[in-house]
Protein backbone atom coordinates (compact mmCIF):
# COMPACT_ATOMS: atom_id res chain seq x y z
CA UNK A 1 0.00 0.00 0.00
CA UNK A 2 2.36 2.65 0.96
CA UNK A 3 4.99 0.92 -1.73
CA UNK A 4 4.67 3.95 -5.03
CA UNK A 5 5.61 0.75 -7.69
CA UNK A 6 3.08 -1.21 -5.58
CA UNK A 7 0.23 0.99 -6.01
CA UNK A 8 0.82 1.90 -9.68
CA UNK A 9 0.35 -1.49 -10.09
CA UNK A 10 -3.01 -1.77 -8.83
CA UNK A 11 -5.28 -1.70 -11.98
CA UNK A 12 -8.39 0.06 -10.49
CA UNK A 13 -5.79 3.18 -9.24
CA UNK A 14 -4.05 2.80 -12.74
CA UNK A 15 -0.83 4.88 -13.18
CA UNK A 16 -1.96 8.51 -13.47
CA UNK A 17 -3.43 8.02 -9.80
CA UNK A 18 -2.14 11.55 -8.17
CA UNK A 19 -2.68 13.83 -11.41
CA UNK A 20 -6.29 12.63 -12.44
CA UNK A 21 -7.80 14.48 -9.87
CA UNK A 22 -6.48 17.92 -10.98
CA UNK A 23 -8.03 20.02 -14.21
CA UNK A 24 -5.40 21.72 -16.85
CA UNK A 25 -5.69 24.73 -14.44
CA UNK A 26 -4.43 22.99 -11.20
CA UNK A 27 -8.02 22.93 -9.71
CA UNK A 28 -9.23 19.98 -8.28
CA UNK A 29 -11.57 18.47 -10.05
CA UNK A 30 -12.02 15.41 -8.29
CA UNK A 31 -10.85 14.72 -4.66
CA UNK A 32 -9.30 10.81 -4.43
CA UNK A 33 -6.68 11.15 -2.29
CA UNK A 34 -4.20 13.26 -0.71
CA UNK A 35 -1.22 12.31 -2.18
CA UNK A 36 0.02 14.90 -5.18
CA UNK A 37 -1.71 17.12 -3.53
CA UNK A 38 0.06 20.82 -2.59
CA UNK A 39 -0.31 22.44 0.88
CA UNK A 40 -1.97 25.42 -1.29
CA UNK A 41 -5.02 23.24 -2.08
CA UNK A 42 -5.29 21.86 1.01
CA UNK A 43 -5.14 24.88 3.22
CA UNK A 44 -7.88 26.64 0.53
CA UNK A 45 -10.23 23.13 1.31
CA UNK A 46 -9.21 24.29 5.15
CA UNK A 47 -9.78 28.14 4.46
CA UNK A 48 -13.63 27.52 2.47
CA UNK A 49 -14.66 25.03 5.05
CA UNK A 50 -13.89 27.33 7.78
CA UNK A 51 -16.21 29.90 6.05
CA UNK A 52 -18.93 27.19 5.70
CA UNK A 53 -18.70 26.59 9.35
CA UNK A 54 -20.60 30.06 9.90
CA UNK A 55 -23.37 28.63 7.57
CA UNK A 56 -23.83 25.32 9.73
CA UNK A 57 -24.45 28.11 12.95
CA UNK A 58 -27.08 29.83 11.24
CA UNK A 59 -30.85 29.12 11.88
CA UNK A 60 -31.25 28.66 8.19
CA UNK A 61 -28.56 26.21 7.58
CA UNK A 62 -28.67 26.82 3.38
CA UNK A 63 -26.31 28.54 0.49
CA UNK A 64 -27.36 28.32 -3.02
CA UNK A 65 -24.37 27.24 -4.62
CA UNK A 66 -25.19 24.09 -5.76
CA UNK A 67 -28.66 24.31 -6.89
CA UNK A 68 -29.69 22.49 -9.44
CA UNK A 69 -26.94 20.23 -9.55
CA UNK A 70 -27.59 16.55 -8.58
CA UNK A 71 -24.99 14.32 -6.36
CA UNK A 72 -25.52 11.04 -5.70
CA UNK A 73 -24.25 9.39 -2.90
CA UNK A 74 -23.48 5.50 -3.69
CA UNK A 75 -21.96 3.30 -0.56
CA UNK A 76 -20.90 -0.11 -1.11
CA UNK A 77 -19.67 0.02 2.75
CA UNK A 78 -21.04 0.46 6.08
CA UNK A 79 -21.10 3.95 7.27
CA UNK A 80 -23.30 6.70 9.46
CA UNK A 81 -20.85 9.75 9.88
CA UNK A 82 -19.68 9.66 6.21
CA UNK A 83 -22.74 9.16 4.28
CA UNK A 84 -25.22 11.12 6.23
CA UNK A 85 -22.42 14.38 6.51
CA UNK A 86 -21.78 14.48 2.71
CA UNK A 87 -25.68 13.77 2.04
CA UNK A 88 -26.35 17.03 4.87
CA UNK A 89 -23.18 18.55 2.72
CA UNK A 90 -25.08 18.99 -0.51
CA UNK A 91 -28.09 19.59 0.99
CA UNK A 92 -26.60 22.89 2.81
CA UNK A 93 -25.21 24.10 -0.57
CA UNK A 94 -28.61 23.23 -2.31
CA UNK A 95 -27.98 20.33 -4.21
CA UNK A 96 -30.44 17.48 -5.30
CA UNK A 97 -29.14 13.93 -3.72
CA UNK A 98 -29.84 10.73 -4.48
CA UNK A 99 -28.82 7.97 -2.27
CA UNK A 100 -28.63 4.38 -3.64
CA UNK A 101 -29.16 2.14 -0.94
CA UNK A 102 -26.78 -1.27 -2.91
CA UNK A 103 -28.17 -3.49 -0.39
CA UNK A 104 -31.68 -2.94 -2.38
CA UNK A 105 -30.08 -1.91 -5.72
CA UNK A 106 -29.19 -3.96 -8.71
CA UNK A 107 -25.62 -4.53 -7.12
CA UNK A 108 -27.46 -7.23 -5.26
CA UNK A 109 -28.60 -8.61 -9.19
CA UNK A 110 -24.89 -8.36 -10.41
CA UNK A 111 -24.99 -5.05 -11.99
CA UNK A 112 -20.90 -3.85 -12.14
CA UNK A 113 -20.06 -0.88 -10.73
CA UNK A 114 -19.57 0.57 -14.04
CA UNK A 115 -22.80 -0.15 -15.16
CA UNK A 116 -24.79 1.56 -12.17
CA UNK A 117 -22.63 4.87 -13.04
CA UNK A 118 -23.31 4.92 -16.49
CA UNK A 119 -27.25 4.38 -15.47
CA UNK A 120 -26.59 7.41 -12.83
CA UNK A 121 -25.24 9.35 -15.34
CA UNK A 122 -27.58 9.11 -17.68
CA UNK A 123 -30.07 11.05 -14.99
CA UNK A 124 -27.59 13.85 -15.11
CA UNK A 125 -25.75 13.20 -12.03
CA UNK A 126 -23.34 16.01 -11.39
CA UNK A 127 -21.02 14.32 -8.85
CA UNK A 128 -20.79 10.82 -7.30
CA UNK A 129 -19.69 10.35 -3.93
CA UNK A 130 -18.36 6.61 -3.73
CA UNK A 131 -17.35 4.60 -0.61
CA UNK A 132 -16.28 1.33 -1.84
CA UNK A 133 -14.00 -1.94 -0.74
CA UNK A 134 -11.65 -2.01 -3.23
CA UNK A 135 -9.04 0.61 -3.39
CA UNK A 136 -9.16 2.46 -6.47
CA UNK A 137 -12.96 2.18 -6.81
CA UNK A 138 -12.60 5.95 -6.93
CA UNK A 139 -10.11 6.63 -9.44
CA UNK A 140 -11.58 4.29 -11.19
CA UNK A 141 -14.77 5.95 -12.03
CA UNK A 142 -13.39 8.62 -12.18
CA UNK A 143 -11.71 7.60 -15.28
CA UNK A 144 -14.69 6.32 -16.56
CA UNK A 145 -17.35 8.73 -16.01
CA UNK A 146 -18.38 11.36 -18.03
CA UNK A 147 -15.75 14.43 -17.76
CA UNK A 148 -18.28 17.44 -16.71
CA UNK A 149 -18.56 14.83 -13.43
CA UNK A 150 -16.76 15.10 -10.27
CA UNK A 151 -16.01 11.81 -8.08
CA UNK A 152 -15.30 12.43 -4.71
CA UNK A 153 -13.75 9.53 -2.43
CA UNK A 154 -15.46 8.76 0.84
CA UNK A 155 -13.22 5.64 1.29
CA UNK A 156 -11.81 2.95 -0.81
CA UNK A 157 -10.28 -0.24 0.74
CA UNK A 158 -7.33 0.32 3.00
CA UNK A 159 -6.70 3.19 0.73
CA UNK A 160 -7.59 6.65 1.36
CA UNK A 161 -9.85 8.70 3.07
CA UNK A 162 -9.29 12.19 1.59
CA UNK A 163 -12.31 14.07 3.01
CA UNK A 164 -11.53 12.39 6.56
CA UNK A 165 -8.18 13.49 6.89
CA UNK A 166 -9.43 16.97 6.18
CA UNK A 167 -11.87 17.54 8.42
CA UNK A 168 -9.71 15.91 10.80
CA UNK A 169 -6.71 18.80 9.74
CA UNK A 170 -9.58 21.48 9.94
CA UNK A 171 -10.25 20.11 13.87
CA UNK A 172 -6.43 20.62 14.58
CA UNK A 173 -6.24 23.90 12.85
CA UNK A 174 -9.41 25.02 15.06
CA UNK A 175 -7.53 23.64 18.57
CA UNK A 176 -3.42 24.14 17.46
CA UNK A 177 -3.38 26.63 15.36
CA UNK A 178 -2.67 27.40 11.92
CA UNK A 179 1.07 26.80 11.67
CA UNK A 180 1.71 22.81 12.60
CA UNK A 181 5.39 22.95 12.38
CA UNK A 182 5.77 22.75 16.19
CA UNK A 183 2.86 20.02 16.71
CA UNK A 184 3.72 16.28 17.63
CA UNK A 185 0.95 14.30 16.18
CA UNK A 186 0.42 10.44 16.81
CA UNK A 187 -2.04 8.10 15.88
CA UNK A 188 -2.62 4.84 17.57
CA UNK A 189 -3.87 1.65 16.58
CA UNK A 190 -4.71 -0.13 13.80
CA UNK A 191 -2.31 1.56 10.81
CA UNK A 192 -2.05 -1.36 8.88
CA UNK A 193 -6.04 -1.71 7.75
CA UNK A 194 -6.67 1.95 8.12
CA UNK A 195 -7.03 4.74 4.91
CA UNK A 196 -7.76 7.12 7.87
CA UNK A 197 -4.39 6.82 8.48
CA UNK A 198 -3.09 6.48 5.33
CA UNK A 199 -4.42 10.19 4.39
CA UNK A 200 -3.88 11.42 7.77
CA UNK A 201 -0.10 10.89 7.50
CA UNK A 202 -0.04 12.68 3.60
CA UNK A 203 -1.90 15.37 4.89
CA UNK A 204 0.21 16.35 8.21
CA UNK A 205 3.71 15.71 5.63
CA UNK A 206 1.78 18.41 3.37
CA UNK A 207 1.39 20.87 6.18
CA UNK A 208 4.61 20.30 7.65
CA UNK A 209 3.82 18.64 10.87
CA UNK A 210 6.29 19.29 13.51
CA UNK A 211 6.54 15.07 14.19
CA UNK A 212 4.07 12.54 13.15
CA UNK A 213 4.44 8.91 14.97
CA UNK A 214 2.25 5.91 14.64
CA UNK A 215 1.69 3.53 17.67
CA UNK A 216 0.35 -0.17 16.84
CA UNK A 217 1.70 -3.88 17.72
CA UNK A 218 4.27 -5.18 15.09
CA UNK A 219 1.50 -6.83 13.11
CA UNK A 220 -0.83 -3.65 12.77
CA UNK A 221 1.61 -1.74 11.18
CA UNK A 222 2.67 -1.74 6.98
CA UNK A 223 6.11 -3.09 7.25
CA UNK A 224 7.28 0.14 5.03
CA UNK A 225 5.46 2.79 7.02
CA UNK A 226 8.33 4.61 7.89
CA UNK A 227 9.26 5.82 4.18
CA UNK A 228 6.14 8.08 4.87
CA UNK A 229 8.04 10.32 7.22
CA UNK A 230 6.58 8.60 10.35
CA UNK A 231 8.58 7.34 13.76
CA UNK A 232 7.44 3.98 14.82
CA UNK A 233 6.41 3.09 18.37
CA UNK A 234 5.42 -0.09 19.85
CA UNK A 235 4.73 1.13 23.38
CA UNK A 236 1.76 3.69 24.12
CA UNK A 237 3.13 5.29 26.25
CA UNK A 238 6.21 6.40 25.02
CA UNK A 239 4.12 6.67 21.66
CA UNK A 240 2.16 9.57 23.19
CA UNK A 241 4.53 11.04 25.56
CA UNK A 242 4.33 14.86 25.06
CA UNK A 243 2.08 14.45 21.95
CA UNK A 244 -0.44 17.89 21.11
CA UNK A 245 -2.93 15.20 19.45
CA UNK A 246 -3.48 12.10 19.60
CA UNK A 247 -5.82 10.35 17.04
CA UNK A 248 -7.06 6.57 18.23
CA UNK A 249 -8.29 4.01 15.78
CA UNK A 250 -10.44 1.25 15.72
CA UNK A 251 -9.31 -2.44 15.14
CA UNK A 252 -11.19 -3.02 11.46
CA UNK A 253 -11.60 -6.36 11.98
CA UNK A 254 -13.37 -6.65 8.97
CA UNK A 255 -10.36 -6.50 7.06
CA UNK A 256 -8.06 -8.77 9.45
CA UNK A 257 -7.49 -12.37 7.97
CA UNK A 258 -6.28 -14.84 10.91
CA UNK A 259 -4.95 -13.80 14.28
CA UNK A 260 -3.31 -10.39 14.34
CA UNK A 261 -4.46 -9.55 17.85
CA UNK A 262 -3.62 -11.70 21.16
CA UNK A 263 -7.36 -10.38 22.49
CA UNK A 264 -9.60 -7.38 22.69
CA UNK A 265 -8.79 -7.42 26.50
CA UNK A 266 -4.60 -7.34 26.40
CA UNK A 267 -4.86 -4.84 23.31
CA UNK A 268 -6.97 -2.53 25.38
CA UNK A 269 -4.17 -3.02 28.02
CA UNK A 270 -1.32 -2.36 26.05
CA UNK A 271 -2.96 0.17 23.67
CA UNK A 272 -6.23 1.73 24.94
CA UNK A 273 -6.31 5.35 26.19
CA UNK A 274 -7.64 5.31 29.61
CA UNK A 275 -7.12 8.66 31.84
CA UNK A 276 -4.21 7.01 33.30
CA UNK A 277 -2.22 7.03 29.66
CA UNK A 278 -3.67 10.07 28.54
CA UNK A 279 -1.53 11.40 31.33
CA UNK A 280 1.22 10.60 29.00
CA UNK A 281 0.44 13.24 26.67
CA UNK A 282 0.98 17.10 26.97
CA UNK A 283 -1.57 18.29 29.51
CA UNK A 284 -3.05 20.34 26.47
CA UNK A 285 -3.30 17.11 24.30
CA UNK A 286 -6.75 17.22 22.14
CA UNK A 287 -8.11 13.48 21.78
CA UNK A 288 -9.56 12.48 18.19
CA UNK A 289 -11.59 9.44 16.51
CA UNK A 290 -13.09 9.28 13.21
CA UNK A 291 -16.07 6.76 14.59
CA UNK A 292 -17.00 4.10 14.87
CA UNK A 293 -15.12 4.27 18.44
CA UNK A 294 -15.29 1.27 20.47
CA UNK A 295 -15.62 1.88 23.94
CA UNK A 296 -13.16 -0.47 25.68
CA UNK A 297 -11.30 -1.49 22.84
CA UNK A 298 -9.39 1.15 21.91
CA UNK A 299 -10.60 3.87 24.20
CA UNK A 300 -11.99 4.42 27.64
CA UNK A 301 -15.20 6.24 27.58
CA UNK A 302 -14.30 8.78 29.93
CA UNK A 303 -11.81 9.89 28.02
CA UNK A 304 -13.78 9.49 24.63
CA UNK A 305 -15.95 11.63 26.75
CA UNK A 306 -13.80 13.73 28.54
CA UNK A 307 -12.60 17.10 28.02
CA UNK A 308 -9.84 16.25 25.94
CA UNK A 309 -12.09 14.74 23.33
CA UNK A 310 -12.68 16.69 19.83
CA UNK A 311 -14.58 13.74 18.39
CA UNK A 312 -17.93 14.90 17.92
CA UNK A 313 -16.14 18.57 16.81
CA UNK A 314 -14.55 16.32 13.96
CA UNK A 315 -18.45 14.92 13.07
CA UNK A 316 -19.38 18.71 12.95
CA UNK A 317 -16.71 19.55 10.91
CA UNK A 318 -16.71 17.06 8.36
CA UNK A 319 -19.96 18.56 7.28
CA UNK A 320 -18.50 22.17 6.12
CA UNK A 321 -15.11 19.75 4.54
CA UNK A 322 -17.44 17.97 2.64
CA UNK A 323 -19.21 21.25 1.73
CA UNK A 324 -16.17 22.78 0.92
CA UNK A 325 -14.97 20.11 -1.94
CA UNK A 326 -18.13 19.65 -2.82
CA UNK A 327 -18.54 23.57 -4.24
CA UNK A 328 -14.69 23.62 -5.33
CA UNK A 329 -14.99 20.46 -7.27
CA UNK A 330 -17.85 21.77 -8.96
CA UNK A 331 -16.39 24.85 -9.60
CA UNK A 332 -19.38 26.86 -7.54
CA UNK A 333 -17.09 28.32 -5.25
CA UNK A 334 -13.86 30.07 -6.51
CA UNK A 335 -12.00 29.70 -3.01
CA UNK A 336 -12.02 30.42 0.48
CA UNK A 337 -13.25 34.24 0.60
CA UNK A 338 -16.70 33.57 -1.64
CA UNK A 339 -17.77 30.57 0.64
CA UNK A 340 -20.06 33.54 2.62
CA UNK A 341 -21.16 35.20 -0.30
CA UNK A 342 -23.70 33.10 -1.42
CA UNK A 343 -26.14 33.83 0.96
CA UNK A 344 -29.64 33.03 0.96
CA UNK A 345 -31.64 34.20 -1.07
C1 LIG B 1 -13.51 5.15 9.13
C2 LIG B 1 -13.60 4.44 7.79
O1 LIG B 1 -14.68 4.02 7.38
O2 LIG B 1 -12.57 4.35 7.17
N1 LIG B 1 -14.66 5.74 9.61
C3 LIG B 1 -15.13 6.91 9.09
O3 LIG B 1 -15.22 7.10 7.91
N2 LIG B 1 -15.49 7.87 9.97
C4 LIG B 1 -12.77 4.38 10.15
C5 LIG B 1 -13.31 3.06 10.63
O4 LIG B 1 -14.19 2.46 10.04
O5 LIG B 1 -12.80 2.60 11.67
Amino acid sequence: MVNKNARATNPLLGQDHWNIQLDENGRLKHFLTIEGLGSEILTEILDTAENFTSVNNRTVKKVPLLRGKTITNLFFEASTRTRTTFELAAKRLSADVLNINISTSATSKGESLLDTLYNLQAMQTDMFVIRHQDSGAAHFAARHVAPYISVLNAGDGRHAHPTQAMLDMLTIRQKKGHDFSGLRVAIVGDILHSRVARSQIHALNTLNTGEIRVVAPRTLLPADIEKLGVKVHYNLQQGIQDADVVIMLRLQKERMQGAMLPSELEYYQQYGLTSETIKYAKPDAIVMHPGPINRGVEIESCVADGPQSVILEQVSNGIAVRMAVMSMTLGANAGAGTAQTGDDK
